[in-house]
């Protein structure tokens, strides 16, 4: 029997198998709104087979967003269009997830296929926020630091944005804490300059995100898994490193946590990325070890027998997959051919099955 393909229960939800979509910025909304763009994209990756469809990173207010054309949570209006999709993904046996986040000194930027550039306050952008008042790139405008009103209005975003998700449909929630966004930019020492209680030590760096986990539980079910995708290293010098990422795994799982999603890097320009087929895998691995969480592993991973023995080899508990599955929707389906697994096939589809 394939680990692949194997069921995963977390708290009341059960994956049919250990394959997720991993979330992907579509930049194709307006004023933060699902369109019949995202219930295609994402209901194909639900027909094609994988178990949980964890939309992109959805913005928790509109200053949270990295371009204008990012999709948002942050009022009602948003949730009929999302209600559509979650229901389109659960008709076709799949676990509808959602990644919230907020940009932090990222926002304010034009959409890859737009320039990928700063825009600055004059041009259309708009003050961005962050720890500190360093810019990523020399070039942008500098974020202002986040005020205590400024937090506590970031910490209630993400528990509205958490309730609207609830009425959406989704039944697992990830915060976004990786890839330098403003979660990260508390996280990282090298970013968060800070001399209040939200910088410093490593009990104040991590502050801001346990206060959002203690918020969001207070309205996401507990019945219901909530992951968090954290960079587990900086890769750079006197950055936010594994060590601290276990340590942190260790006390979101006292907060109810229930995995880690181990990305990598994104918090700062210089930093010295080893890329490779499965990269960041050994993070998961450290970190579901050491601080007995369950994990996801993600990064260059293409091929069904290298997703089934990260499996096999406990180093993982779920595997996600961003770019395979955009190259090819129905990766879940050759994979289970691949290792001689037989699943079942949309209806529609069972004449063309392999
Ligand atoms: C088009 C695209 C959009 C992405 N958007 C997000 C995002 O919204 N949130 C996030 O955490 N990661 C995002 N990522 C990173 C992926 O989720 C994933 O971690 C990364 O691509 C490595 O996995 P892969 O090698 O399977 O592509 C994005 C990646 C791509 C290719």
């Amino acid at each position: 029997m394939s680990k692949l393909f194997s069921p995963i229960t977390i708290k009341d939800i059960t994956l049919k198998n250990r394959i997720a979509v991993s979330p992907m910025c579509e930049y194709s909304s307006e004023d933060g709104f699902a369109n019949d763009w995202h219930l295609v994209h994402l209901g194909s990756r639900a027909v094609g087979g994988a178990a949980l469809i964890t939309q992109e990173a959805t913005a928790v207010s509109p200053e949270g967003r990295i371009t204008h054309d990012d999709m948002g949570l942050w009022k009602d209006e948003h949730i009929t269009k999302l209600q559509q999709i979650t229901s389109f993904i659960h008709q076709h046996g799949a676990v509808a997830g959602i990644q919230l986040a907020h940009a932090g000194r990222k926002a304010s930027t034009s959409s890859p296929w737009k320039g990928n550039k700063h825009i600055a306050i004059k041009d259309g952008g708009w003050q961005t926020v962050s720890s500190s008042n360093i810019s990523f790139y020399d070039s942008d405008e500098p974020p202002a630091p986040l005020t205590k009103d400024g937090l506590e209005k970031v910490i209630s975003d993400f528990k509205d944005a958490a309730a609207r998700a609830v009425k959406a449909g989704y039944k697992v929630l990830e915060i976004h804490a990786a890839h330098g966004y403003l979660i990260h930019q508390f996280l990282s020492p090298l970013v968060n300059l800070r001399s209040d209680e939200y910088g410093g030590s490593f009990d104040n760096r991590t502050r801001l995100l346990l206060q959002i986990i203690d918020a969001v539980n207070r309205v996401w079910p507990s019945c219901y898994p909530l992951f968090v995708r954290i960079s587990c290293s900086d890769w750079a010098a006197g950055g936010w490193d594994v060590e601290q990422s276990v340590k942190l795994a260790a006390v979101l799982k006292e907060k109810g946590v229930d995995l880690i999603d181990c990305s990598s890097g994104g918090a700062v320009r210089h930093q010295k990325i080893a890329v490779g087929p499965g990269y960041q895998v050994a993070f998961a691995e450290q970190i579901k070890k050491e601080a007995g969480i369950l994990t996801g592993a993600v990064g260059l991973i293409t091929e069904a027998q290298q997703a089934e023995d990260i499996l096999l080899n406990s180093q993982a508990d779920i595997i996600l997959f961003a770019r395979q599955l955009l190259r090819d929707p129905y990766f879940p389906l050759h994979a289970a051919k691949q290792l001689n697994v037989n699943v079942p096939w949309p209806v529609q589809y069972e004449r063309a099955k392999l």
